[in-house]
């Protein structure tokens, strides 16, 4: 393939066109830099490709058909054996993914982002070659951003086979509803993704390596998710590891071991469609930064300075290449502040106000400390509130759930807040801005709330935790 002599001077070159990468190149636009973003696949990366968005738009509708096929008829809405057509579903859903990804390539030009298309590789600090099918072409750079992001991570003994055996990727466009599926991980992808294709019909066994599922969240609002998930027909088996899986004619049997309060089990299970959810993996493929000197942990993170710095001057990275919390608004905040500290000013993230959210139903979402997270640190005090007790809810005839506000015993500090209800999504954003301006639990509770609305149980829960519960 012909090189090319290094092409425009850039001030930046962020390498992937995810939400940590357009949202940092825009900033950088923003901020007067000269800018590329060089992309090999799609813009948006996984969260508007593959994640986030696609996995939204599947939830949104199979709730809807779960809603209308299991919770409406006493309220009068009736619908004659009401079907899924599943193909439609999926157009609708890669509809939302284009119309977001062609939002990004319109704010690329509105920013006059150029955008390079290829495969990129750091040849030394300044210097970024993009391969792509019409060649190769290297570019000058004051800065280099690696956002290159995550892929899912390949069980060695049970690798996708992309028909039976299937990554997240493939589990959002099936032609087909499994009758049984098996999904190995109960974390964030295995409950959002087995809650899909539960609430479409299948039959969704979840076999989760620990003791519950969703391992890094409050113990207890994790229980009760699980519970309700559990109530809509989802099965889980925990302490259970899947060992192997072979297919044929059409079917997957996994073979898993178990420890149990009766010692350890081996088993076999049989279902059509195998979903891994194990987690993600760093993506740094053909990046070449062993030869730039861009120093990873051992499982492949690239290892950044509190300023988002690589050991290489002028080489930085953010958002799930860099690990931590994988989340598309987190790679965003590191995005923009890691630009705003190359453009000399003061970027900042504070990962203590970062929410985090499970989009099942009901939701659960949570900002702050877990309860086992702030008992550690020192006394705390704890209020709750049903939303049994709260009108809006009972409006709906949604009230599953409970908010929790967690607070500092001695000083009033708000510490976390979660929230498991129908609409925890939207709920949680007034605790993260409460925890990102300091607040103190009496703060939320004596703020307006409009009356009736769902956020009124945040603010009970935070009376509660001062003993100053009004409605219950
Ligand atoms: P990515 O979005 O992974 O983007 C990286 C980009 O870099 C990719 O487009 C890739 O093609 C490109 N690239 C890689 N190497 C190169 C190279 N050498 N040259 C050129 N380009 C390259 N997060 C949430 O906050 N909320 C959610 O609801 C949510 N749902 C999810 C659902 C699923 C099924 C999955 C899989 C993830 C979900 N996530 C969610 C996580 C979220 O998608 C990620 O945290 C987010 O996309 C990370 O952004 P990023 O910019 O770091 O990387
Ligand atoms: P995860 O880390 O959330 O969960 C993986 C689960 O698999 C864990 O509970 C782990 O104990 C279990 N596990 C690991 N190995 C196992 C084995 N061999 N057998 C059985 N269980 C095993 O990872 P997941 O679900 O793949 O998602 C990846 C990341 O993507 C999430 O951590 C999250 O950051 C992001 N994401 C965010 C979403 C959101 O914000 N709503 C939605 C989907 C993904």
């Amino acid at each position: 393939m012909p090189m090319t002599m290094p092409q425009s001077n850039f001030d930046l070159i962020v390498i992937g066109a995810g939400p940590g990468g357009y949202t940092a190149a825009i900033r950088a636009a923003q901020l007067g830099l000269k800018v590329a973003c060089v992309e090999r696949e799609f813009l948006g990366g996984t969260c508007l490709n593959i994640g986030c968005i696609p996995s939204k738009a599947l939830l949104d509708t199979s709730y809807r058909f779960y809603d209308l096929t299991h919770h409406l008829a006493h309220r009068g809405i009736k619908a004659t054996n009401p079907t899924i057509d599943l193909p439609t579903v999926m157009t609708f859903k890669d509809d939302v993914v284009k119309k977001m990804t062609n939002g990004v390539g319109y704010l690329f030009r509105k920013n006059k982002i150029e955008h390079l298309i290829g495969q990129a590789r750091i040849l030394s600090p300044g210097n970024v070659e993009v391969k792509s099918a019409s060649g190769a072409a290297t570019y000058s750079t004051k800065n280099i951003l690696i956002a290159t992001g995550s892929a899912p991570i390949e069980l060695p003994k049970i690798p996708f086979d992309g028909k039976n055996i299937l990554s997240s990727t493939q589990g959002l466009s099936l032609p087909e509803i499994p009758k049984r599926l098996i999904v190995i991980g109960g974390g964030y992808i295995g409950v959002e993704l087995g809650s899909v294709w539960n609430r479409l019909g299948s039959e969704v066994l979840v076999l989760e390596f620990l003791p519950g599922i969703l391992p890094p969240s409050d113990r207890e609002m994790a229980t009760a998710l699980q519970k309700s998930l559990e109530k809509q027909g989802m099965k889980f088996r925990f302490n259970t590891s899947a060992d192997t899986a072979v297919a044929s004619n059409g079917k997957v049997k996994v073979n898993y071991h178990s420890g149990s309060e009766t010692g350890p089990e081996t088993g076999v299970e049989e279902a059509d469609k195998v979903l891994i959810a194990v987690g993600r993996k760093p993506v740094t493929d053909g990046l070449g930064l062993t030869e730039a000197g861009v120093q990873q942990d051992h499982r492949g993170f690239v290892m950044v300075s509190p300023h988002y710095a690589t050991r290489v001057p002028g080489i930085y990275a953010i958002g799930d290449v860099i690990g931590g919390a994988m989340l598309a608004h987190k790679a965003e905040e590191e995005g923009v502040a890691a630009v705003e500290i190359m453009a000399g000013k003061a970027g900042h993230v504070n990962y203590k106000a970062c929410p985090a959210v499970v989009y099942t139903h009901p939701e659960l979402a949570q900002v702050g400390m877990t309860e086992e997270e702030a008992a550690a640190r020192g006394p705390i005090k704890i209020g709750k509130f049903p939303f049994t007790a709260n009108g809006r809810a009972r409006g709906m005839d949604d009230v599953e759930g409970f908010v929790k506000v967690i607070g500092d015993a001695k000083t009033d500090r708000l510490l976390g807040v979660h929230v498991l209800g129908a609409d925890a999504s939207t709920m949680i954003a007034e605790a993260a801005m409460a925890i990102e301006f300091a607040a103190s639990v009496e703060d939320i509770g004596r703020a307006f709330h409009a009356h009736p609305t769902l956020p009124e149980a945040m603010r009970e829960a935070a009376l509660a935790a001062n003993h100053l519960a009004r409605q219950m």
